[in-house]
């Protein structure tokens, strides 16, 4: 692949894309690790935190609630592989209330951070949704302070737990946080938080997701948003980008990734696009979730395959249901543009799950979005395997790049062009079947 893009092997020109060279200023302010949970406030976490875990094969790893000791809120932990989804919902506020006058020791709850009447107005405006996007930094308290003094508003200040770990909290953007993590000591293996304990009789599930590649927020308006983040948190831009380089009408949406040093926290941002023919995707989810707030949470398989063979198995019973497939000749299509990176067996096994497949000029995705996974059509999960951009680090231990084969940009178009031409191959069948009848 040469310097600049000028198509992506479709035939549609990628205005504005073609002199974007892909550059790393290395601007953190602090030091980020990765993404380190996920926190969903909900209405009763026991029954988000089961419906999950049988969906996504996460088993539950660790509580704090009630049996813990903790009279505040229940929280349950799910984990796949590096992948660490927590479920938060409130315990009865005259409890708390009553455990709180008779000590004069702090409250019992294990996430700190978590408030009452913050969690009223969240649920409220927002059904299920995330609270939280937890990164692991070097130092938790360094973040907050450096990300005050650069602009963030602050949600919560540093706090301490159990003298071994600190959490602290800054807003992103919503009502949703970007809760700072650090670990004075090596955590102890395996551990979450303190004040959680293991739950030994989870049942084992494991569909084969292993992080969390990306979580996406859409915001009313990107530029203000992304100047915000970008100043606290001294993260550069990915080379994404897509109002004209898609055609705004097909996609309703302009789009901005934000990347750490390392590229291994990654946070897109969406903002929508008026007047185009159909309203905007991102419109929708705004008015829906009253305001900003986390839209899709992307999620590494090693074998993206058989997580979705697991994943359709349980749509129709307990698990998630997913968008509808595209129509054939999207994967006809597919033939030409990914020949050379999936074999025939492959894009068979795509078109019978439904699989999504873009390339940028580093690697190939392959995608597939789940419906949105509670009431409102809000926030819904993606499914995505990097294949290509594997590199070495200094010690000679093969690694893949960050956002390797993009964020499925290419897919709006893809989409829209097979859509059509679907379209118009049944158009012409029922003239054909009009004509012999
Ligand atoms: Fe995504």
């Amino acid at each position: 692949m040469g310097m600049g893009k000028e198509n992506d092997g479709g035939d549609f020109k990628l205005v504005g894309f073609s002199n974007f060279v892909r550059t790393n200023p290395k601007s953190d302010r602090f030091g980020v690790r990765r993404f380190h949970h996920v926190e969903f406030w909900c209405g009763d976490a026991t029954n988000t935190a089961r419906r999950f875990s049988w969906g996504l094969g996460m088993p539950l790893i660790a509580k704090s609630n009630l049996s813990t000791g903790n009279l505040i809120h229940a929280s349950y932990l799910l984990r796949s592989g590096d992948l660490q989804f927590l479920f938060t919902a409130p315990y009865s506020p005259s409890i708390a209330a009553a455990a709180a006058n008779q000590t004069t020791d702090c409250s019992s709850a294990a996430i700190p951070t978590f408030d009452r009447a913050a969690f009223l107005s969240f649920s409220t405006s927002h059904g299920l949704a995330v609270r939280a996007i937890a990164v692991e930094v070097e130092d938790a308290e360094l973040a907050f302070v450096t990300s005050v003094a650069h602009g963030a508003k602050p949600s919560s200040r540093p706090i301490f737990l159990d003298n071994r770990v600190v959490i602290a909290e800054v807003r992103l953007y919503g009502d949703v946080v970007l809760r700072y993590v650090s670990y004075k000591s090596p955590a102890v293996s395996d551990e979450f938080l303190p004040g959680f304990e293991p739950v030994a009789e989870s049942f084992p599930l494991d569909f084969g997701i292993r992080r969390l590649d990306h979580a996406v927020g859409n915001v009313p308006e990107l530029g203000p948003a992304v100047s915000y983040v970008k100043g606290f948190t001294g993260f550069h831009e990915f080379a994404e980008f897509t109002s004209e380089d898609v055609g705004t009408s097909e996609s309703g949406l302009n789009s901005v990734v934000l990347s750490n040093n390392d590229e291994t926290v990654l946070i897109p941002m969406n903002e929508p696009v008026y007047g185009t023919k159909r309203k905007s995707q991102i419109q929708t989810y705004l008015e829906h979730n009253e305001g900003a707030g986390v839209q899709h949470l992307a999620l590494v398989s090693e074998d993206i395959f058989r997580t979705l063979r697991e994943m359709r198995s349980r749509s129709g019973v307990g698990g998630f249901e997913f968008m509808p497939s595209p129509p054939p000749t999207y994967y006809k299509n597919l033939r030409h543009r990914a020949a050379e990176v999936l074999t025939e067996e492959q894009m068979k096994e795509c078109q019978e799950l439904g699989i999504l497949v873009d390339r940028d000029d580093q690697g190939t995705l392959l995608q597939i979005f789940t419906k949105p996974v509670g009431d409102r059509p809000t926030i819904f999960i993606e499914i995505i395997q990097r294949v290509g951009c594997m590199m070495k680090d200094e010690e000679g231990k093969l690694y893949q790049k960050g956002g390797c084969g993009g964020f499925g940009k290419g897919n709006f178009s893809e989409l829209f062009k097979s859509i059509e031409e679907y379209e118009k191959t049944l158009e012409a069948k029922q003239a054909a079947g009009s004509a012999t009848a």
